[in-house]
């Protein structure tokens, strides 16, 4: 069902999916970063562009911050609107994969239950869900935008792992973690994803 009722059909081409990534010579599909502010979603998205792109796979990163700058430039941080950002970015992911890119998708995307509709829209193993499992200690060290502090503060509320929740996946199909103490370089990290992809061919 949506806004107009169910007048609406599907209008089917002669050339799909399947064909487009014969061209292509890869599958479609969405590589979901989700994770804390700081835990380097976007820092690990641009390494595993660039190594897909070096080996001939066509990519495109749709950063959760880059797009609120415009398709989602009227949502706020609410709950309500959160769910819209993740529920809008699962839905253009999934006009790339269908297009046969390899979308590289990275919002915070905090709630477990806006992650699991965003990954129901896709077929099965189309959905790669990439967990960047670092604490928040670390991240709020790093605070790359000063917002932890500015949270901290209490002069930015709702602010994610600070009096927002992050939920973290339970059974996300890759988790980034540090090594000890260390974080690995984002290139090590893109190659565990990829090494993942080529695993499921
Ligand atoms: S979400 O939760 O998935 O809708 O968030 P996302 O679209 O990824 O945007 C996250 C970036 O927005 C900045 N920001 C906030 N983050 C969390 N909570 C609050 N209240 C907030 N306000 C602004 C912040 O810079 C996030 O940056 P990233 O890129 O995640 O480090």
């Amino acid at each position: 069902e949506n806004a107009m009722g169910n007048n609406i059909v599907w209008h089917k081409c002669s050339v799909e999916k399947i064909d487009r990534q014969e061209l292509l010579n890869q599958r479609g599909c969405v590589i979901w970063i989700t994770g804390l502010s700081g835990s380097g979603k976007s820092t690990v998205a641009c390494a595993l562009t660039r190594a897909l792109h070096a080996r001939g796979k066509l990519t495109y990163v749709l950063d959760g911050d880059n797009v609120r700058h415009g398709l989602n430039c009227d949502l706020t941080f609410k709950p309500e609107d959160r769910a819209e950002n993740i529920r809008r970015i699962g839905e253009v992911a999934k006009l790339f994969a269908d297009a046969g890119v390899i979308c590289i998708a990275s919002a915070i995307s905090p709630y477990r239950k806006d992650r699991d509709a965003c990954r129901s829209i896709f077929p099965e193993g189309d959905f790669i869900e990439v967990f960047m499992d670092i604490p928040l200690s670390v991240c709020e060290a790093r605070d790359p935008k000063g917002l932890y502090k500015l949270a901290r503060a209490g002069k930015i509320k709702g602010f994610t792992g600070i009096d927002d929740p992050y939920e973290a996946p339970l059974n996300s199909e890759i988790v980034l973690q540090q090594v000890g103490q260390v974080c690995p370089p984002p290139e090590a990290m893109a190659d565990k994803v990829i090494s993942y992809l080529e695993a499921k061919g």
